[in-house]
């Protein structure tokens, strides 16, 4: 992400943040959206998680990944000992997409604010998916030939998984991923003291 580096700690609570976004109108998409779809989990984890866009269910429940890709990404998680509690977990954009289409550049553009505020504290990138990756590691990052590879930028390292709703789509994927998170949890014991 431009200009992020994470060598001061953040002095604004991401509550405050959260706050500010409150009733956000930097792009069409609170016109349709029921809830804006901030993060959950811990704010100052090590490891951060970054999907798309809230779809359906995140939408209507104002949480991340709590639909079907939710569930796969739960026990992706379990694969490796990790929690919702103990990382954080957020999306690119934080508003739904109409029909869950793609999030227009725009829409990323006006969003990217909040998450390069969300970044308190990460070791660990982990991007969800091309759309994630594209705008996090580089714009012209390849999902099926660079998922599970590592890249350090601005003092963290970055990584991509196939995200979850591919895999429920294209089964053949799993066996990949799960070397992918495999690779994941060593790197979490490398430069994670705590996660
Ligand atoms: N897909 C995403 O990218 N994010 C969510 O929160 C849910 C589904």
């Amino acid at each position: 992400i431009p200009g992020h580096t994470h060598q001061a700690p953040r002095e604004v609570a991401l509550e405050e943040i959260e706050a500010v976004l409150g009733d956000c109108h930097l792009c069409q998409l609170y016109q349709s959206r029921h809830n804006i779809v901030f993060g959950v989990g811990n704010p100052r984890a090590r490891v951060m998680f970054i999907g798309e866009a809230p779809g359906r269910n995140e939408d209507l429940q104002g949480e991340p990944f709590v639909g079907a890709a939710g569930k796969l990404l739960d026990d992706m998680l379990a694969m490796i000992g990790l929690r919702r509690q103990e990382i954080y977990i957020t999306n690119s954009v934080k508003c739904r997409p109409p029909k869950n289409r793609d999030p227009l550049n725009t829409e990323k553009d006006a969003c990217a604010g909040f998450l390069r505020r969300q970044l308190m504290q990460p070791k660990i990138l982990v991007c969800l998916g091309r759309i994630s990756a594209a705008e996090i590691i580089r714009p012209d990052f390849k999902i099926t030939q660079e998922h599970g590879q590592f890249f350090e930028k601005n003092g963290m390292w970055m990584t991509a998984l196939y995200h979850p709703a591919a895999l429920l789509r294209d089964p053949g994927k799993k066996p990949e991923t799960f070397q992918d998170l495999k690779r994941l949890q060593a790197k979490i014991r490398e430069v994670c003291t705590r996660t």
